[in-house]
């Protein structure tokens, strides 16, 4: 397996783009089911969870074709198998967003339930119960959610807990249903407004985007349109952590600093100073080591919780004792004894981990478990002295693109090992 092997101990200085965001690409290649017509999405990340994406679409019987400047253009008129099958599901549990809109615009889906993964069981239920509010009847047989319906009709849905991708399903199918549907306790991350602000411009009739209830009037169909994906706020976080863990300077352009204001607060809790515009955020640490912060997850606004590893990372390092609870995900401190094998002072209780910041780490051959936890080694390889070898990166490239000519063009010794 490919590994990157990181020489620490450069402070970064330097301009990095963002990309555009994962989780707000994902939803929206899923939504151009949706259509009657050819759509087409800008500021496409280059990420293998795209690519799944694309391939799972293409298998339904979708035409995509990616052109030169990261612009997907998508028609999805000849889709005809309305199946997302277990050997893509396994690797992408995020395929379960064909779900919703398969059911509102061709009345059947049989989508392969996603299983667990590294960070927790990550159930379907608020999914499941959201379609069948809606009408349809969905069950669960040998390892498929099987979900037929005529026309969805519209329903008064409370959440019973905030689910991202959850809030999305429902929201994509209740866009084609007879009558309005609202979600009550419903996901107000952005990458949810950037899915709600892409079905408006495909003619539905949605409000209350950006808050707890989402109010969705349907319509008889959905028209193409072209948008352009938010920059990655998750991305840009990594980046300025990058920046603030090497006690370095980073400029990140291409993105915005209005929704991610939880993370931008932490940042300059830890020391640094921020400065932002209209179309960048700049982190500078004026060479000063970053001072321990705490951390409690939590959906949006509060700190996101695909930010927790990078600043378990910076904690490992910084001055003070930092306390991190980890409140969304039950089992998302794999990061925790690979950092250990740096030379980190973490104690784990529970749902906490409890770091005193050591004033040097030392690289080693370490192994990344899920997504946030790859790019958390990659951080702590940045500032641990000698080499650290980070293991199983294919976890990283699902999210991140080209991390390491990004990380590189900031003056970190980076590089890629072919398996
Ligand atoms: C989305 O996952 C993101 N993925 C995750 O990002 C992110 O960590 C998560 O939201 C939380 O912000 C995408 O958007 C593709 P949830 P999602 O449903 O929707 C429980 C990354 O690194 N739950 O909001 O799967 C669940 O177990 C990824 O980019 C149920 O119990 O997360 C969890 O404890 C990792 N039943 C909590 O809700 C359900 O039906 C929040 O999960 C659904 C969720």
């Amino acid at each position: 397996m490919a590994k990157i092997v990181i020489s620490g101990g450069v402070p970064l200085n330097g301009e990095v783009w963002i990309s555009g965001a994962k989780n707000a690409v994902l939803p929206i290649l899923a939504a151009t089911l949706l259509a009657d017509e050819p759509m087409s999405i800008g500021n496409v990340p280059h990420l293998h969870d795209v690519t799944t994406t694309m391939e799972l679409l293409g298998q339904m019987g979708v035409q995509l074709v990616l052109d030169e400047r990261m612009k997907i253009h998508v028609d999805s008129r000849q889709a005809r198998h309305w199946v997302a099958p277990y050997d893509l599901v396994k690797t992408m549990r995020a395929s379960i967003l064909v779900l919703g809109p398969l059911v509102a615009k061709y009345g059947s889906a049989d989508v392969s339930l996603p299983g667990g993964c590294a960070i927790g069981s990550r159930p379907v239920d608020q999914h499941i119960r959201g379609l069948q509010a809606l009408g349809a009847k969905v069950s669960v047989e040998n390892g498929y959610i099987r979900a037929r319906a005529d026309r969805l009709k519209g329903a008064h849905i409370v959440m019973d807990m905030v689910t991202v991708t959850g809030t999305e399903n429902i929201l994509m199918a209740a866009t084609l249903a007879r009558g309005t549907t609202v979600i009550e306790n419903a996901a107000q991350e952005p990458e949810v407004v950037d899915l709600a602000r892409c079905l408006l411009a495909m003619g539905a009739q949605i409000s209350g985007i950006g808050t707890s209830t989402l109010v969705i009037d349907g319509v008889e169909r959905l028209h193409g349109a072209h948008y352009e994906v938010q920059p990655d706020r998750i991305e840009t976080g990594t980046f300025l952590v990058a920046g603030a863990i090497t006690s370095g300077r980073v400029l990140a352009k291409r993105t915005r600093s209005d929704n991610m204001q939880a993370v931008l607060q932490k940042l300059e809790e830890c020391g640094a100073e921020i400065n932002t515009g209209a179309d960048f955020i700049e982190i500078d640490m004026k060479g000063r080591r970053p001072r321990a912060v705490n951390i409690d997850t939590a959906p949006y606004p509060a700190f996101p919780t695909d930010m927790q590893a990078q600043f378990a990372a910076l904690n490992c390092v910084a001055e003070g004792v930092g306390v991190i609870t980890e409140n969304v995900f039950e089992n998302r401190f794999m990061h925790i004894q690979e950092l250990q094998r740096l030379g980190a002072d973490i104690r784990v209780d529970g749902a906490r981990a409890i770091i005193h910041g050591v004033t040097e780490m030392t690289g080693a051959p370490i192994m990344a478990t899920d997504l946030r936890a790859s790019a958390c080694l990659v951080l702590a390889g940045l500032v641990a002295k000698g080499d650290t070898s980070v293991d199983r990166v294919y976890h990283i490239d699902r999210g991140y693109e080209c991390i390491e000519e990004k990380l590189s063009g900031l003056g970190a010794r980076i590089r890629r090992l072919a398996n």
